[in-house]
């Protein structure tokens, strides 16, 4: 069995299983192997309220897909399920701002983080570094944030703290921070090392959506960065910080400019 999935909403809870429904939503998932990659389990998300949990034992097959799953059905809460294809990933994915007050568990931190380590990086270096932060260490730091931020706007003016506020108020809100670093040690690698890190960042973002959560780029942590290094006593450059959590928004895609507009195709050389 191999089906690639999507869990729209948190797939936490476990409640008393109803045999019957169990074997009516495998039916289902059996019979929707064979459909296109544009059928969705909408009748499965309109009949019954399941949970759907990666099987522990599963492995990976050659193509990164879901092995096995088990299906649990819930009485307590809805599940939506969704196929999702790289496109969907590429175009679906939104800067989540807004995040619910429900944990995201060490197994999903972890498959994104290793999305991450798949990035092309230059030389082959793999020169992120990943500090991942919850519970009184994420308050901590984001309560440094604030501190740093309120300190920083004093003296400049509110006016000139751009959305950095707004991305402390994230920080706060998601259940996990991901704060990435850029270990190159060599200046001659400087611009292409951080070019692998943000490739990293990418496809942590690609992976955390595919899996259902919402992240948040944050660049504005550069209005602390030392202050941030600092507490957190690492000898590397920071990058960026990436919030993760279940979101609580669905934002509209912000516009895009065509391909048009931002590429040429030469066929002749410049003069
Ligand atoms: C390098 C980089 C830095 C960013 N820094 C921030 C940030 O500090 N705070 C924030 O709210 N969004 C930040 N963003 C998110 C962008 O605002 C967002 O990607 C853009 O508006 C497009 O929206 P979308 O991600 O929903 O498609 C950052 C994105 C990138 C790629």
């Amino acid at each position: 069995m191999c089906l690639r999935v999507r869990c729209l909403s948190a797939p936490s809870v476990e409640a008393p299983t109803s045999e019957k429904n169990l074997v009516d939503l495998k039916e289902q998932q059996w019979a929707l192997q064979g459909c296109s990659l544009t059928c969705t389990f909408a009748r499965t998300a309109a009949s019954a309220n399941c949970t759907l949990r990666r099987n522990p034992t599963s492995t990976w097959d050659t193509r990164g897909q879901y092995q096995p799953l088990s299906l649990k059905v819930s009485k307590r809460r809805p599940v939506r399920w969704a196929l999702i294809e790289l496109d969907d990933a590429i175009k679906g994915r939104r800067s989540i701002r807004s995040y619910k007050d429900e944990p995201v568990s060490i197994e999903l931190v972890l498959e994104v983080l290793e999305a991450g380590t798949w990035a092309p990086s230059a030389k082959n270096g793999q020169q992120w570094r990943f500090t991942v932060l919850t519970g009184d260490a994420k308050t901590r730091l984001a309560g440094l944030f604030r501190s740093e931020l309120q300190a920083l706007s004093a003296k400049i003016g509110m006016e000139r703290m751009g959305s950095s506020f707004g991305s402390c108020k994230a920080m706060e809100e998601a259940p996990v921070l991901v704060m990435v670093w850029n270990a190159n040690k060599l200046r001659t690698l400087e611009e292409s090392s951080l070019q692998s890190v943000a490739a990293a960042i990418q496809n942590m973002f690609l992976k955390a959506y595919s899996l259902g959560l919402g992240s948040l780029w944050i660049c504005d942590v550069y209005y602390a960065s030392d202050a941030l290094t600092k507490h957190l006593g690492k000898p590397w450059t920071l990058v960026a910080a990436v919030a993760l959590g279940w979101p609580a928004q669905s934002p509209e895609p912000r516009l895009r400019k065509s391909v048009e507009e931002v590429s040429e195709f030469l066929e002749q050389c410049a003069r």
